[in-house]
């Protein structure tokens, strides 16, 4: 059976911003049959995420990345159909995810790489087993749960970076839903600052790109800010740490302003800031959503609920193909989306 895959053509460079070039598209065959243990499933949705930049180099960095390989097909996030199975957990017709889904119109796995969803948990959308009820959403949830120490009635102020993506989105939502008594986001552009606003409930939203983000700070949080979510890393997190308050925390999530550059992980904070950081015993612990899958199955269900609630608002930006892929991760890791990036592959 004839398909088609995307391959790593080529490594941006670790101080490289990737481009649509590093990934190739390419005609392959399946075998006809599948073996014992094996799972023949057509590809619906696959997600882009800002980790991938990691695997594009030829040393992660991480010992929780494995570097891709040049030409060999791409793996992430994936949701598709089961088309015919000869593993006992799985008939055709079923709809299953894995995180290790190579990027294929179709594909032969073995049924242990996969994990059975319930399209009713999400009212149908299926795509949001990527996103809000996936690992994005669980990232937000967890980090907020495990590092943000955040307790009602206790005015928090919660500033979030990389606010209108996948996982920034919810995380301010998830903020108010914890107990916060305020949110403000950080973003890259006015229709993203709006929408945070409008839609998603926040306080506020600065756009980092046009703005003094932290003269807005201390117009926005003259108490100053108690949770930081930090997305992002540099200049904005410099200038949110700086107002943070004595005993207050830092939910280290991600550095993504940072993953173009030959830095380590996580990056260190300049000396000042980590001298304010150190004096007012503000905490910045990595939090890996990884290192919490013990509490992945009762938090799905409650990021279920307050999806088909409507309290947790779950936006999309959906790229259609295949073949469009590498835009897609270009364009997520250059700001082009609202909440979490998708790529449709079929419907
Ligand atoms: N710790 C964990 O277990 C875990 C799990 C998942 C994700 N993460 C991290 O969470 C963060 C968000 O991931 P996501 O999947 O939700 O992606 P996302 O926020 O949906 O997409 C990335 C966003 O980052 C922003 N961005 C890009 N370059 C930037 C820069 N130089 N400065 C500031 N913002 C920049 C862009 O928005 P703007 O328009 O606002 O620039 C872009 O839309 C990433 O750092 C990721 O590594 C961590």
């Amino acid at each position: 059976m004839n398909i088609q895959r995307v391959v790593l053509n080529s490594r941006p460079g670790v101080n490289g911003v990737p481009v649509v070039e590093n990934f190739r598209v390419e005609e392959a065959t399946l075998p006809d049959k599948i073996a014992e243990g094996q799972v023949k499933v057509h590809t619906l949705y696959l997600s882009v995420d800002p980790y991938m930049r990691c695997r594009m180099n030829e040393d992660t960095g991480s010992e929780y990345l494995e570097p891709w390989k040049l030409s060999e097909v791409i793996t992430g996030g994936g949701i598709g159909s089961v088309e015919e199975s000869k593993d006992v957990h799985f008939a055709a017709g079923d709809f299953v995810t894995s995180f290790t889904w190579p990027w294929q119109t179709k594909a032969i796995l073995d049924g242990k790489q996969l994990e059975k969803i319930d399209p009713q948990l999400v009212d149908g959308h299926l795509s949001h087993f990527l996103g809000a009820a996936g690992l994005t959403g669980l990232t937000a949830l967890l980090g907020i749960r495990e590092k943000g120490h955040v307790s009602p009635g206790a005015s928090q102020t919660m500033v979030v970076s990389g606010a209108a993506g996948a996982c920034g989105s919810l995380a301010g939502q998830i903020g108010f839903l914890e107990g916060c008594s305020k949110v403000v986001g950080i973003c890259g552009t006015d229709e993203k600052c709006t929408i945070l606003v409008s839609e998603m409930g926040f306080d506020a939203a600065i756009n980092y790109k046009k703005e003094n983000v932290a003269q807005r700070l201390q117009e926005l949080c003259p108490a100053g800010v108690d949770v930081y979510f930090d997305n992002v890393g540099g200049d904005t997190s410099d200038a949110v740490i700086s107002q943070m308050n004595p005993n207050s925390h830092i939910i280290l999530c991600g550095q993504i302003s940072q993953y173009n550059k030959d830095v380590p992980y996580p990056p260190p904070l300049p000396p000042a800031i980590e001298e304010i950081r150190k004096s007012r015993n503000i905490t910045r612990e990595r939090f890996l959503v990884m290192n919490y899958m013990d509490k992945w199955a009762t938090s799905t269900m409650l990021l279920c609920q307050w999806i088909k609630e409507g309290k947790l608002k779950a936006k999309e930006t959906v790229m259609e193909g295949l073949e469009n892929i590498g835009a897609a991760f270009q364009s997520m890791m250059a700001g082009g989306n609202i909440g979490k990036q998708i790529v449709l592959v079929s419907q």
